[in-house]
């Protein structure tokens, strides 16, 4: 159940670096400094005729200082299935006397996605309206935006693109084949005196800082932007089936780009490295890489995931996201609690983004609770099927459990009485369903599934004496 979700976040958001272009075997493995992972690849395999690169859309070329697609320059390649290449600006430029002395309207190699997410499309000018043009499935699709000032601009506008000399507006899913065009409302010599040129271009989000001096000129003739790239034109559906499925590795799955178009591959969890090789996809070794288990917990790398145990005197789940490890002894029920916490309130499995006074959960647990914010930490799952006031009662109880000092503590008998007391009220039921699944529901709350591979010992005696409420409870019915 939640635990076992927690661990899946825990690793989904802790980012590995993938070590090394890997390219084919005998083919060159960077470009003026930009790594090169197949399926791209530049040139044939070193005495062979065989292509490095998988199909003609990962044709690379080099020149010995850049590397090409096509004919756009190429700054980053990421295996995750993002490209990032430079596409010139588009300009319309007049003279004094209102003659064009420039009308630049750069397009993007038609096989190249721009990433809707990664990018904005960005007009510059005081007399401009800019165009991003997309040829998608045989017809045209057209966005853009609009900028008209009379005057150059006040300082204050230096910083951001919010239309006045600069607009900007988002990019639709899927544009293929794309054309970016600058164009003007026609030549105004008292806008011409400050603003000469109409300026349009694609840029990566965050990457265009705009200044009321690039209206005199513009500081780039080039500007960054995300390709999202793909397999040819099959998805996960059917790709796998296909006699040049592109996921070549052990231990890969395909991935869907969303868009129609495509698939992408993607190393199993617990595995990483380039899932378009042979044998790409290597072990990852947690331990090392993403250190899971607490500083004095023992971390054991298995192939594909890894385990946290505790040393001898120690006990708990060893790990840096979990209960660590924690003295052996008079701790027991803490222990439990703490698991049944966990439970409790889904946010644990973000911890890493918590604020630091939130990280130790039992701090968090407690404070919360005087400051009447434990709803906001509670499951939502569980708030839906609980009724409040008796998830406070439970609450209630679990931060008794929770006091430092052990004679303020209740005993486990004292626990499961007042659970099973609650029970018995059935006041106010504790889910909307019927008595029998709400209590079981109670259980799984307070009660760690020791089948879950949360890493606790299930013969531990934490578990055991958290069981006897589940006994107690059960000989209540
Ligand atoms: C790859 O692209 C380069 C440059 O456009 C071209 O010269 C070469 O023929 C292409 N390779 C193949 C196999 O088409
Ligand atoms: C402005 O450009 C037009 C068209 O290119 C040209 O005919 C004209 O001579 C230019 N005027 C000046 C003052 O440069
Ligand atoms: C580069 O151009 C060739 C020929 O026009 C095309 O087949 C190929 O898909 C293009 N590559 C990319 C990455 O767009
Ligand atoms: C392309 O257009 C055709 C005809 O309009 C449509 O049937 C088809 O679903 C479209 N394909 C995609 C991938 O959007
Ligand atoms: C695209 O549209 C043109 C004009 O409507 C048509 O002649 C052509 O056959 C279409 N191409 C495809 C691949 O659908
Ligand atoms: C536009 O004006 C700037 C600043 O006066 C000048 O440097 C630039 O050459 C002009 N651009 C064109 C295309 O004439
Ligand atoms: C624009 O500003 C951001 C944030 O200050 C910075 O990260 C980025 O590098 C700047 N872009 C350029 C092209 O200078
Ligand atoms: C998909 O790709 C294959 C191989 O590149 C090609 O033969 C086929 O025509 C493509 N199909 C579509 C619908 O584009
Ligand atoms: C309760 O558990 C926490 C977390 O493992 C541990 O740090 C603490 O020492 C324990 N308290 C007692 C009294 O055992
Ligand atoms: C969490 O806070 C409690 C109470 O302050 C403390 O006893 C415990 O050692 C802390 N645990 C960790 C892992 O910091
Ligand atoms: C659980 O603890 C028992 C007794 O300490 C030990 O023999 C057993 O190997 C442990 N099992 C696991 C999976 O750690």
């Amino acid at each position: 159940m939640g635990i076992k979700l927690a661990i899946v976040f825990m690793i989904a958001f802790a980012t590995s670096a993938v070590a090394g272009a890997q390219p084919l075997s005998g083919c060159p493995s960077s470009c003026g400094g930009v790594e090169i992972p197949y399926p791209f690849g530049v040139g044939t395999q070193e005495g062979t005729t065989n292509n490095c690169f998988l199909d003609l859309s990962f044709n690379l070329t080099c020149d010995g200082t850049k590397l090409w697609a096509n004919t756009s320059q190429v700054s980053t390649i990421s295996l995750q299935g993002q490209l990032e290449l430079y596409m010139p600006i588009s300009r319309l430029c007049y003279n004094e006397s209102g003659g064009v002395v420039a009308d630049e309207q750069p397009s993007l190699a038609p096989a190249f996605t721009v990433s809707n997410r990664e990018n904005k499309f960005i007009s510059v000018g005081c007399n401009t309206y800019g165009y991003l043009n997309s040829f998608k499935n045989n017809s045209t699709y057209s966005t853009g935006c609009i900028s008209k000032c009379q005057q150059i601009p006040d300082k204050e506008n230096t910083g951001v693109c919010s239309g006045i000399g600069c607009c900007q507006v988002d990019i639709p899913v899927g544009m293929m084949n794309i054309m970016v065009d600058a164009y003007s409302f026609g030549f105004d010599a008292r806008v011409w005196a400050f603003n000469n040129c109409s300026y349009s271009f694609v840029a990566k989000n965050g990457w265009f800082n705009f200044t009321v001096e690039d209206l005199r000129n513009l500081r780039y003739k080039m500007t960054p932007l995300v390709i999202d790239w793909a397999v040819g034109n099959q998805t996960c559906e059917t790709a796998p089936y296909s006699q040049d499925y592109a996921c070549r590795s052990y231990n890969t799955e395909c991935d869907d780009t969303g868009s129609g178009y495509g698939y992408r591959c993607k190393c199993k969890e617990g595995f990483e490295g380039n899932p378009y090789q042979p044998d790409g996809c290597r072990d990852k070794d947690e331990c090392v890489e993403t250190k899971p288990c607490s500083p004095n917990g023992i971390c054991n790398n298995l192939i594909g995931s890894y385990e946290c145990s505790c040393p001898d005197g120690y006990e708990g789940d060893g790990r840096n996201n979990g209960i660590g490890c924690s003295l052996k002894g008079n701790s027991g029920r803490n222990t439990s609690l703490m698991i049944a916490l966990k439970l409790l309130t889904s946010k644990r499995a973000l911890s890493f983004d918590r604020p630091e006074e939130e990280r130790n959960l039992s701090v968090y647990f407690v404070s919360s609770l005087n400051e009447g914010r434990l709803l906001q930490i509670l499951d939502n799952h569980i708030i839906r099927q609980a009724n409040v006031e008796q998830l406070m009662e439970v609450a209630n109880i679990a931060k008794r459990c929770l006091m430092v000092k052990g004679e303020d503590r209740p005993t486990m008998k004292e626990v499961a009485m007042e659970l099973e007391g609650l029970r018995l009220t059935e006041r106010h039921p504790w889910g909307y369903g019927n008595t029998q699944t709400s209590s079981e529901e109670t259980l799984h709350l307070l009660i760690p599934d020791t089948g879950d591979d949360v890493g606790v010992n299930g013969t531990n005696t934490e578990i055991d004496s958290i069981k006897q409420i589940s006994i107690l409870w059960d000989g209540g019915r």
